[in-house]
């Protein structure tokens, strides 16, 4: 099967040369190409000029300029591996290329791609540079695909550390890394430990992939660690168990029983709220989960769950959400065997979780009550056929809404406490607004009202996207922009590689709730804003966390002023999810509650 985006042509029927012309020319280096002369080289892309003897330099020409241009120089030490270069090198020199890099006079670096065409790179090494490290001048110049309004760029990344491939640059600094992927190509390669996975850093074409959840599917070892947590949940379930599973749970997330979860949530989010007081730093993250935790486990098991077990599940997630990480990490780098602190936390935590909910969802079948909540639903739940969940597809399903639903939510709060500490008229303007809502009973309609508020929310979420990355799995072999991938390839979405292209969002780095005016957006791509991803695995929760997080921006603005301790540095800590390492702030109750 192929997959090009719609406004892009069919590269099976396009001539190779026309690969040949994309390949980006070297202009010969200035130091051999006095020793060259053009005409003496009237060969296509296979060809060179062979070196004669040890220690003279070889040259490839491209056949379609005129003259015809150096693509490829290397210096010939005569010995057989390194005389490679000569017709049909593309195919067979990458190592000779290699070896010749160690010529401590010239350097060369050469790369292909055998799939797409020809895809040829020179660049001058300094003489001192080792083979290892990353090469300072080699120019991006990974093929290219020509699509109808535009053509797409694919490379490889530089950078990639021995065994552990670009493990380390993705663990140093994840969002740093990310950032710069965009500026290689719009599909590139990277490999982490043994595992080659592809990026996607174009909006549109990951807008493809989301919406062909046939093709690209879940499964492989970057599911595993997300298995490990929420078995054979909605977010890890192949295509065809999701279809069913998604159907069966969709009811649970219908809008008329969000309308009944608002007014649980503000009741909540009241409630913790309300603990506050002026004469303490309010730890903004902490606070925040906790928030999250009761909304969730209200609407989930209604009033089931005591202030203490309530306490329990939220450590549990914690260590379960930060441990996740470590394992994956490990079982990539192939030390899944060595104990860590994290991970036994890890485990203790998961076995503890599953007991309280086996024992919930037994409680629930015992009773077998209506309790109006989302534990409720997914038990009765039945499609068209009378088929239903088992109690294990439950357990799965509450399992999965705990971790996707809460630490994202509470992420996304902790964030928007921490930028709009920083402008106080921006937090008048939203308390004005937070007077839309009632003092009981909030529904959709009046969440509907906090305009601002959700434009903060939604500048937020492309700021700092909580699901930061996300995987599929070729299910058959395909061709990706023009590139045949293997089954089982394994590619990348990001929101926040998309959220930080400057082209989409000009000064990126920049808080502007105004980007989301009316009309402020329309030239966004398909695939340009994705926190939420797409297709027919598109967040399931999406209203439920705009609704969440909409109804306590609104309150706890409403009651309060937020101020930054002064010299604070907020971090991004990059786990699971994406929060901010620490939000202190000091807080202000407003003069008219107090009254
Ligand atoms: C700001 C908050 C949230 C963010 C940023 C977020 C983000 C996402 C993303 C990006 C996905 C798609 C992953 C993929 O491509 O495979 C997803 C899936 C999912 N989310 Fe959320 N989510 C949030 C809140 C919630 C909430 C509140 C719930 C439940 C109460 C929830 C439940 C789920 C579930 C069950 C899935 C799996 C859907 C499926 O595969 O069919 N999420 N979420």
């Amino acid at each position: 099967m192929t997959f090009l985006p719609p406004h892009t042509s069919d590269k099976r029927r396009m001539p190779e040369t026309a690969h040949y012309k994309k390949v980006p020319v070297m202009e010969p280096p200035a130091d051999v190409s006095a020793d060259v002369d053009p005409s003496a080289a009237p060969y296509g892309l296979d060809h060179t000029v062979p070196a004669a003897s040890p220690g003279k330099q070889t040259f490839t020409w491209q056949r379609e300029t005129s003259p015809p241009r150096l693509i490829a120089s290397t210096v010939s030490t005569g010995c057989g591996s390194r005389q490679a270069l000569h017709a049909g090198f593309i195919r067979s020199a990458q190592r000779p290329l290699r070896d010749t890099a160690r010529d401590p006079a010239t350097q060369y670096e050469l790369r292909r791609n055998r799939r797409i065409g020809y895809a040829v790179s020179v660049a001058r090494r300094p003489a001192e540079s080792s083979l290892h490290s990353p090469p300072c001048h080699i120019r991006d110049w990974g093929p290219v695909v020509r699509g109808k309004d535009r053509d797409y760029k694919l490379d490889a990344i530089p950078g990639s550390w021995g065994g552990l491939g670009h493990i380390v640059r993705l663990w140093r600094d994840p969002l740093g890394f990310l950032e710069s992927l965009p500026k290689h190509g719009d599909l590139v390669r990277l490999r982490l430990g043994t595992v080659r996975v592809w990026m996607l850093c174009d909006p549109e074409l990951t807008h493809h992939v989301l919406q062909d959840g046939r093709t690209f599917d879940k499964g492989g070892t970057f599911d595993e660690a997300t298995r490990l947590i929420v078995q054979d949940g909605l977010v890890v379930a192949p295509h065809e168990p999701h279809k069913r599973q998604r159907r069966l749970v969709q009811p649970v997330f219908h809008h008329q029983r969000l309308d009944q979860y608002a007014a649980v949530m503000d009741t909540e989010i009241r409630a913790v709220s309300d603990s506050w007081s002026t004469d303490r730093v309010l730890d903004g993250v902490g606070e925040m989960q906790r928030l999250a935790m009761r909304v969730t486990a209200r609407t989930m098991f209604s009033s089931a769950l005591g202030e203490h077990t309530v306490a329990q599940v939220r450590e549990d997630l914690t260590n379960i959400m930060d441990g996740a990480r470590h394992k994956l990490f490990a079982r990539m780098s192939g030390l899944a065997w060595v104990p860590t602190a994290a991970g036994k936390r890890f485990d203790t935590s998961i076995a503890r979780m599953n007991k309280t909910v086996t024992d919930l969802i037994a409680d629930y079948r015992r009773s077998g009550r209506d309790h109006g909540d989302m534990l409720s639903m997914l038990l009765e739940s039945t499609d068209e056929h009378g088929d239903a969940l088992t109690d294990d597809e439950v357990h799965a399903q509450v399992l999965t809404v705990f971790m996707a639903g809460t630490e994202t939510t509470a992420s996304l709060l902790a964030w928007a406490l921490h930028l709009v500490s920083e402008d106080e008229d921006l937090q008048d303007r939203i308390r004005e607004e937070a007077r839309e809502l009632p003092n009981e009973g909030v529904g959709l309609a009046d969440v509907g009202k906090l305009k601002l508020t959700r434009r903060v929310l939604t500048e937020t979420l492309r700021m700092y996207p909580p699901v930061w990355i996300f995987h599929r799995r070729l299910r058959t072999e395909s061709k990706v922009l023009g590139t045949r991938l293997p089954e089982g390839s394994n590619l990348f979405y990001s929101p926040y590689v998309i959220h930080h292209r400057p082209d989409l969002y000009p000064e990126p780095h920049e808080f502007r709730p105004d980007r989301w005016l009316p009309g402020a957006s329309d030239h966004l791509p398909k695939g340009g804003y994705v926190p939420f991803g797409g297709g027919s695995r598109k967040c399931i929760g999406d209203e439920f966390a705009h609704t969440e997080s909409a109804i306590a921006l609104a309150r706890i603005l409403g009651t309060w002023r937020l101020r930054p301790m002064p010299g604070e540095v907020v971090r991004p800590a990059v786990k699971a999810s994406l929060r901010p390492d620490a939000v202190r702030l000091r807080l202000y109750r407003h003069a008219r509650q107090e009254a």
